[in-house]
């Protein structure tokens, strides 16, 4: 029978294995329309963590005793739709599970390319990297000859996002990351330098890589990675709020920036964004995103942990910095 991780309980602070359980799942027969997918990789999120509570969000809570749900990709193989066929792949959000039916509508055709993984379309031609080229070049509106800063800089959408700032002209990139491995590899992707937040205070290590000040922040960490932002980005900087990792699994209210009057002085804009308002620019990042990868000049990596019971792990270990670049569990 196939499988399925299910939310056994909802995690107080920081998930534990105990908030999952491994379950077998239903085969139901195929009605008009559906299709039965074998699903080969899903993916693991920060944004699954705030779905684990219960609060109303931009998208709702996952359910106690129901199944998680996420980006999956597979392959059809069973169809009664004739818009897919047996042997399609496909991307789709039920992940979690080792098959998935859905109508056909749900799930999206993607090409079998030839030397790549599917495990790309969760990744580098998938949400994160749309996620960085959105708040790079649109939220941030990031120009040529600017300084960009990236926390959470090694993971899926921090290491597009510095590498896609050089590649769009920024003059000097700058990342933050938890280990120095994560530091000196930023390094050999084209980061102009790179700090340890775990090792000193992001305030000194920012200042000391950025004399010049920074004109824009990709923020995906939020505390003290925001607030040493704002003390050091220029007159008419920008921030693209993308997230705030160090915030998810708190049990009090976050604390600060408690600089929020430099926005003013500075004239700066912080702006907030979620990725599912910008689909549009789908097509515009696999174009740049494909050169970039024929041409060697864009550096992907992908952290895979096998099987569907230890996706739970791979979820935990995500949001404790297990990973270089995309966060997978291949199934
Ligand atoms: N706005 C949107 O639509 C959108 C879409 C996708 C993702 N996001 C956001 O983008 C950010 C990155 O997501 P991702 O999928 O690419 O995940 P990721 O960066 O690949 O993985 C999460 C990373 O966060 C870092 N981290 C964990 N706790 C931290 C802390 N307290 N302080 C600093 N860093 C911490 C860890 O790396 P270290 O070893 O460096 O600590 C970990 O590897 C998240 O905040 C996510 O919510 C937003």
């Amino acid at each position: 029978m196939p499988r399925q991780i299910i939310l056994a309980s909802r995690p107080t602070g920081w998930p534990t294995a105990a908030n999952f359980a491994l379950t077998e799942a239903d085969r139901p027969d195929l009605a008009d329309g559906q299709v039965r997918v074998r699903n080969l990789f899903m993916s693991v999120d920060p944004y699954m963590r705030g779905r684990m509570n219960d609060v109303k969000s931009y998208s709702p809570p996952f359910r106690l005793g129901e199944p998680l749900e996420g980006g999956a990709v597979g392959t059809v193989i069973e169809s009664r739709s004739p818009e897919l066929a047996a042997g399609d792949l496909v991307l789709h959000m039920l992940g979690w599970r080792d098959e998935a039916v859905l109508p056909a509508g749900q799930a999206r055709k993607v090409p079998i390319a030839k030397g790549l993984s599917p495990s790309v379309y969760l990744g580098v031609l998938g949400v994160p990297t749309l996620t960085a080229y959105v708040g790079l070049l649109d939220v941030a509106a990031m120009k040529p000859g600017e300084v960009v800063f990236v926390s959470g800089a090694a993971g899926a959408v921090g290491s597009m996002a510095g590498q896609i700032a050089k590649l769009k002209g920024a003059s000097r990139v700058i990342g933050s990351a938890g280990t120095d491995d994560k530091v000196r590899w930023l390094r050999e992707i084209g980061f102009d330098a790179a700090f340890n937040y775990r090792v000193g205070s992001v305030l000194d290590q920012l200042r000391e890589a950025a004399p010049g000040g920074i004109d824009v922040y990709f923020d995906n960490v939020g505390a003290d990675h925001l607030d040493s932002a704002l003390v050091i980005l220029n007159d008419h900087g920008r921030v693209a709020m993308s997230g705030a990792i160090a915030h998810y699994n708190a049990t009090e209210p976050p604390v600060g920036p408690s600089n929020l009057l430099l926005v003013i002085t500075k004239r700066l804009t912080l702006r907030g964004f979620i990725i599912i308002d910008h689909q549009h620019r789908m097509p515009d990042m696999i174009a740049d995103v494909s050169v970039w990868l024929r041409d060697g000049t864009l550096t992907h990596a992908e952290t895979i942990v096998d099987g569907l019971d230890h996706a739970p792990d791979a979820f935990i270990d995500l949001l404790r910095g297990a990973n270089t670049g995309k966060m997978l569990v291949r199934l």
